[in-house]
C-alpha cells in the first residue's frame, strides 16, 4: 500500500504538505496540491481511512442494528435512515440480529470496536445488555421501536397503544362483535401494548374477552397463515381479525382464501404498519400506518444531535399512528 511518504517523495514536498492537501487542513499553493495529486494518481495512492478517522477522532460512520432486515417496516424505516445519514455525509453500517440475543451482542461488539460516530438501534430485544454496554461505552446512541423504560437514552417510538385501539373500534364500528387477535412475539413491547389497545377497545363496547381469541405469531407472514386459520375453524367463528403487524395480516389473507372465505364479507381483517405492500395485496389491506420515513428521519435527526452534545437531556419522541381503512375491512 502506498504511503503518504511515497507520495511526498514523489512529488517533491514534505509528508506534511501532502497531508495538508489531503485535509485541506492549510493552504497549500496550486503548484504543490497540483503535484501532489499528480504523484497520487501516478502511485494509485488509498488514503488510509481508519488512519484519518483515528487523527479526526470521527469515522463519518454510524452502526444501524436491525432485528430483521427482511421485514418491510424494518427495511423500510433502514432506508430512512440510511438516506438521511448520506444527505449528512455519513455512511452506515447494517447489521442484522434475527432477534438472536448472541448476534445481537456479537454486533454490539464489532460496532464498538470500529469506533463508529454512533449507533442506531432499532428493535432491541428483551436483553438490555447490548444497549448498556454501548451506553457505558460513551458511544451516541438512538433506540427506536422499543420502550427503554428507565434507561436513560433518546428513543422514537409510535402510539401502539392507540393503534391497537384505532384498529378494533374501527372493525367494532362495523358492527363486528367476535373479534380475534393475532399478536407478536409477546415479550416485544410494541405488540403488547396493540394488544392493551384491543382490549381497551372491546372493553369499553362491554366486550368479553375470551383468551382463545388472542393467537400469538411471530411477525412473520406463516405465522400470520397458521394463526388465521386457528381462529377461523374456532367455533363461533370470529368476523374479523386484529392482525399486530402486516407481514401477519398477509399471512392471514392467505388462510382465509384457503378456506373458501370472503374478505371482507365473511372475515375482515386489519394490520399494522402500512408496509408498502399492504395497498398492494387483494384485497388491499387495512391497516394501522406507522410514520417509518419520519421515524428514520428522526432518529438521525436525534443521533446527530447527541454526538455533537454528550450531555444532552434524553428526548423520548412518540409518533402517532394513523388508520388506514382498505378493501380487507370494508368495502367502499
Ligand atoms: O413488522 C415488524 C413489527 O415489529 C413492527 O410492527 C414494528 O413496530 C416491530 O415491533
Amino acid at each position: 500500500m502506498t504511503t503518504i511518504r511515497e507520495v511526498a517523495k514523489k512529488a517533491g514536498v514534505s509528508p506534511t504538505s501532502v497531508s495538508h492537501v489531503l485535509n485541506n487542513t492549510r493552504f497549500v499553493s496550486e503548484d504543490v496540491r497540483e503535484r501532489v495529486n499528480s504523484a497520487m494518481r501516478e502511485l494509485n495512492y488509498r488514503p488510509n481511512a481508519l488512519a484519518r478517522s483515528l487523527r479526526r477522532g470521527e469515522t463519518h460512520t454510524l452502526g444501524l442494528i436491525l432485528p430483521d432486515s427482511a421485514n418491510p417496516f424494518f427495511a423500510e424505516v433502514g432506508h430512512a435512515i440510511e438516506s438521511a445519514a448520506f444527505l449528512r455525509g455519513y455512511s452506515v453500517i447494517l447489521c442484522n440480529t434475527e432477534n438472536d440475543e448472541d448476534k445481537e451482542h456479537l454486533y454490539t461488539e464489532v460496532l464498538e470496536n470500529k469506533q463508529l460516530d454512533g449507533i442506531i438501534f432499532v428493535g432491541a430485544g428483551e436483553n438490555r445488555e447490548s444497549i448498556s454496554a454501548i451506553i457505558q461505552n460513551g458511544i451516541p446512541l438512538v433506540v427506536v421501536d422499543r420502550d427503554m423504560g428507565n434507561l436513560e437514552l433518546d428513543t422514537v417510538t409510535t402510539e401502539n397503544h392507540q393503534g391497537g385501539f384505532l384498529a378494533t373500534q374501527h372493525l367494532l364500528s362495523l358492527g363486528h362483535q367476535i373479534i380475534g387477535c393475532i399478536t407478536g412475539p409477546s415479550n416485544i413491547t410494541p405488540s403488547a401494548e396493540r394488544v392493551t389497545g384491543y382490549r381497551e377497545a372491546l372493553r369499553q363496547a362491554g366486550i368479553h374477552i375470551e383468551d382463545s381469541l388472542l393467537v400469538r405469531g411471530d411477525f412473520h407472514a406463516p405465522s400470520g397463515y397458521s394463526a388465521a386459520l386457528q381462529l377461523l375453524q374456532r367455533t363461533p367463528r370470529p368476523t374479523a381479525i386484529f392482525v399486530c403487524n402486516d407481514m401477519m395480516a398477509i399471512g392471514a389473507l392467505r388462510a382465509a382464501a384457503q378456506l373458501g372465505l370472503k374478505v371482507p364479507e365473511d372475515i375482515a381483517i386489519v394490520g399494522f404498519d402500512d408496509i408498502e405492500l399492504a395497498s398492494y395485496t387483494t384485497p388491499s389491506l387495512t391497516t394501522v400506518a406507522q410514520p417509518k420515513q419520519e421515524i428514520g428521519q428522526l432518529a438521525v435527526k436525534l443521533i446527530f444531535e447527541r454526538m455533537g452534545d454528550h450531555s444532552l437531556p434524553p428526548r423520548h419522541n412518540i409518533l402517532s399512528t394513523q388508520l388506514i381503512i382498505r378493501e380487507s375491512s370494508t368495502r367502499s
